[in-house]
């Protein structure tokens, strides 16, 4: 069930061949614009393992179709921490930062609307989307079986003459084609968290197609990261009101009630999976839940899920990113004496990409704490440091945020 990291890299690497022309041949031009706009960009630029350098570029010609944009600030995300460590896409010397966004400061005569069809102005905050705008509903699952050539993915292009290739940096060039969209009605924090959600958005449609999640369900939560602290989130606002949270972090556990969770459990204050199993039942009066969402990357964590599902209750695991190696269950006892019906969920589609605009509206309208999940900020000349504190797992989403 878990997909092979090596199969994760491939897929990668397939796309960024398909892509490699799409973006060579633009000539840069290094007069300034005589709008306020710089005559040079900055661009953190990994040039080898473990370092970025802040490079100095002239700002490029905005094309025809292309939006020039003025980075405000960029989520650090778990694929820029394993590019910096490994860089396992041999990408180097290559502008990371995909979870980006900012506002236009220039765009070519033809750029009218977003790719949902909204109008587009000089001074609307942007975010591009790693997902293509070609099928509203490929995800990530069906890259290696579809021809998606022509996509942009800003933040894990190669390097070329443009250079502007990725949000950690002060201006990006979207070029023509690219998927962007217009969330000038989302705060920065807000903006910065699309990416995230976005995950969390898709895992409870992914649930919803069991038939068996409803308003008055009783929800297990596994895993307190920003992973299952903003799945706690979601289903909070879309009206679940009866959810426990697993973690052994006491302080996550805290946030988890602050999401919008009814009860905790915290794993590491009971012995064995049968006094666990008897403390989530204990949390929802007796019952056991109707379904559950993995949120940890831990095979023991998926193998002790199950336990805390009734009979007929769903499953949805998005706990694996990359392959964490292999689970034990007994699929007797597990899965088929139990009828639990289990779906799988792997990034999201582009309309859910759109949906959670309007998550993260209704999240700060009822008053979920969603801009504390950005624990650490840090200017782009110390995007090292950021990307350190990412890998230390201290603390939870980590952002470079410009002056
Ligand atoms: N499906 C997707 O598309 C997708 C996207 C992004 C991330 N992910 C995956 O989601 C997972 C969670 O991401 P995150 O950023 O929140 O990670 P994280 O490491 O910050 O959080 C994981 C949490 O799980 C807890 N945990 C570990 N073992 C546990 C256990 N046995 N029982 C209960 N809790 C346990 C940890 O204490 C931690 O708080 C990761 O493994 C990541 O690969 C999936
Ligand atoms: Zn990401």
């Amino acid at each position: 069930m878990a997909v092979k990291e090596q199969d994760v890299e491939l897929i990668v690497r397939q796309i960024l061949d398909q892509m490699s022309g799409s973006t060579a041949g633009a000539a840069p031009a290094a007069k300034a614009s005589g709008t306020g706009i710089p005559s040079t960009a900055h661009v953190a630029m990994l040039t080898e393992l473990e370092k970025f350098e802040i490079k100095e570029f002239p700002m490029p010609e905005v094309g025809d179709d292309d939006i020039l944009v003025k980075v405000e600030g960029c989520g650090v995300c778990g694929t820029d921490a394993h590019e910096f460590k490994r860089d396992p896409f041999s990408l180097i010397p290559v502008a990371l930062g995909h979870e980006g966004t900012g506002e236009i400061v220039k765009m070519g005569k033809n750029v009218k609307k977003d790719s949902a069809g909204k109008d587009l102005h000089l001074g609307d905050k942007v975010v591009t989307c790693m997902i293509f705008k070609d099928n509203p509903d490929i995800t990530m699952f069906d890259l290696n079986k579809q021809n998606v050539g022509g996509a942009d993915v800003y933040g894990l292009l190669p390097d070329d003459d443009i250079h502007l290739n990725g949000w950690f940096s002060d201006y990006i060039l979207v070029r023509g084609g690219s998927t962007v969209f217009n969330v000038s009605d989302l705060d920065l924090d807000s903006r910065i968290l699309i990416e995230p959600c976005a995950v969390l958005v898709h895992a409870v449609e992914r649930a919803k197609t069991t038939g068996i999640l409803r308003f008055n369900s009783r929800v297990v939560v596994q895993g307190c990261g920003p992973i299952g602290l903003i799945c706690i989130a979601v289903l909070r606002t879309m009206g679940i009101e009866n959810i426990t949270a697993v973690d052994g972090n006491q302080a996550r556990l805290d946030f988890a009630l602050r999401m919008g969770a009814t009860k905790t459990v915290n794993f590491m204050e009971h012995k064995g999976i049968e006094e666990l199993t008897k403390a989530v039942e204990d949390s929802f009066d007796g019952h056991l839940a109707d379904f559950a969402f993995q949120c940890t990357g831990n095979p023991k964590a998926h193998a002790n899920i199950y336990k805390f599902i009734r009979n007929g209750g769903g499953l949805c695991e998005l706990g694996f990113f990359i392959n964490g190696g292999d689970a034990q269950i007994n699929p007797h006892f597990d899965l088929c004496s139990k009828e639990i019906t289990l779906v799988g969920s792997w990034v999201y589609t582009l309309r859910d990409y759109a949906t959670t605009f309007d998550f993260l509206k209704r999240a700060k309208g009822i008053g979920l704490p969603m801009a504390d999940l950005i624990t650490d900020k840090y200017p782009l000349e110390e995007i090292n440091e950021a990307l350190k504190k990412n890998l230390e797992m201290t603390g939870l989403k980590i952002a470079v945020v410009n002056k």
